[in-house]
């Protein structure tokens, strides 16, 4: 389906098509010009002939010319029979009767296939002239000739043209589809990469290749700022926790501790945000890539079932789950079990009171729980930094749970997918085989 949308192989086939339809409408009028030619002048010599006989009043003279016109002539091109009395000349066979003047008709061996007939009542004497109509009928061969030695070859060789160029554009146009792809998916090391030729399409693979670079360096540049930022705040932040907490261990009135312990705990969730941070840029920027190793998916979601199972039944909910003949996966044990974590949590924090279910389907991991779900619109939204949902301002947290979530997952290659569980959030990831 994907090769008849492409445009070189419409363009091929449209060409193909105008210069078969201009070929043959050529052919086909220059064959009727020249069939009607050649049957004028056939008509011609007959009439020739008659009008040649006519002019010759003297029966003797008559009989003595139509003898000399005959012993001249290739029985193939011409025949005749002239009767005067009872005198003859001419081995014609008789014509059969009733033809009509303008027909042509078939005569035995060694005679040509078919003659136009003319008959004249000379008075004194009847004349019957057959002229051969071979020449005809070799013009239709010469032009089969044509059609089978010139037009074909033709066609086949602009269709064999045609495929090689649909053949080759089309690996371009892939390669710079697949790279769009590829940048779209937010994987900007993407490039088409491949030599560009010095065509149309080798100028949008270098343009392309130059956006992405550019994009690339931008992106990197940002993700460096923020990375830059908090891991130059990390510090100073890390030493005023310190601070805070030797404060903790003065004689302070009751309520500056009170003050002092919502200082640090606020501080606690600081520090947090700024690891976070600091490790979503690094997943963002494919850090533990290499560490990747093959990971018991099932194995793994039954130990988080059960590391979870206590809180779980402390909020006097079900934490339930399935495993349906599940495959390995290849990727990084803790930052998968980080992932599952951080999707219970949601729907321990977001989805209170309701049963979680997880379950792996071969190579798809599913959280599900009972609660709210996310609205449709807002599904991409609350995988960005720091985003949380208005419902959600008064629980604690910081808006990157799911922003970890989706690295991790970019990191692994596996598709994220925010869906309904009507009621309650599905939350879907597919690993890639
Ligand atoms: N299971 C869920 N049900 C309903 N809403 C959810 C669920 N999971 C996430 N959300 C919404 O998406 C927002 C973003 O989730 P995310 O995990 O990124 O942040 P958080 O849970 O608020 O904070 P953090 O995970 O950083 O502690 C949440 O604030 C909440 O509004
Ligand atoms: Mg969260």
């Amino acid at each position: 389906m994907k090769t008849l949308r492409s445009t070189p192989l419409r363009l091929s086939v449209l060409l193909i098509a105008v210069f078969t339809l201009f070929m043959s409408v050529g052919l086909a009028m220059a064959f009727w010009v020249m069939r009607d030619a050649l049957a004028a002048d056939i008509t011609l010599r007959a009439e020739q002939v008659i009008e040649d006989l006519r002019a010759i009043p003297e029966p003797e003279e008559r009989l003595e010319r139509a003898h000399e016109i005959i012993s001249a002539a290739d029985p193939r091109a011409m025949l005749l029979r002239l009767t005067i009395g009872n005198q003859t000349v001419g081995s014609v066979p008789d014509l059969p009767e009733g033809i009509n003047d303008a027909d042509a008709t078939a005569l035995p061996e060694p005679v040509a296939d078919s003659y136009l007939v003319r008959r004249a009542d000379l008075a004194p004497g009847a004349l019957m002239v057959a002229v051969g109509r071979d020449s005809v009928a070799e013009l239709s061969e010469t032009f089969v000739a044509i059609l089978g030695f010139a037009l074909l070859p033709a066609l086949m060789l602009t269709s064999a043209i045609g495929i090689v160029v649909v053949r080759r554009t089309s690996a371009r146009v892939e390669a710079i589809r697949g790279t769009l792809h590829t940048l779209a998916g937010g994987t900007l090391t993407a490039r088409v990469g491949s030599p560009h030729p010095d065509t149309d399409l080798g100028d949008i693979s270098r343009d392309l290749d130059r956006m992405a670079e550019a994009q690339e360096s931008a992106t990197g540049a940002l993700r460096q700022i923020g990375a830059d930022i908090a891991h130059d705040l990390k510090t100073p932040i890390q030493r005023l926790a310190v601070r805070l907490e030797a404060l903790g261990d003065t004689n302070l009135p009751e309520d500056a501790r009170d003050q002092l312990d919502q200082a640090r705990t606020e501080t606690a969730q600081i520090i947090d945000t700024f690891q976070s941070l600091l490790q979503i840029a690094q997943l963002e920027g494919g850090q533990g890539r290499d560490t990747f190793g093959p990971v018991d998916l099932g194995a793994l979601v039954a130990d988080m079932a059960e590391i979870y199972d206590a809180s779980a039944e402390d909020a006097g909910i079900h934490l339930t789950h399935a495993l349906n003949r599940p495959l390995p996966v290849t990727g990084d044990r803790n930052l998968l079990s980080r992932l599952i974590a951080n999707l219970i949590e949601n729907a321990l924090r977001h989805a209170a009171g309701t049963d979680i279910h997880l379950a792996v389907i071969g190579r798809t991991l599913i959280v599900r729980d009972g609660g709210a779900g996310i609205p449709a619109d807002q599904r991409d939204v609350v995988l960005r930094r720091l985003a949380r949902l208005e419902a959600s301002r008064s629980t604690p947290g910081s808006g990157l749970g799911l922003a970890m979530v989706k690295a991790i997952a970019d990191l692994h290659g596996a598709a994220l997918a925010l869906g309904d569980a009507s009621p309650g959030l599905e939350v879907r990831i597919a690993f890639p085989d």
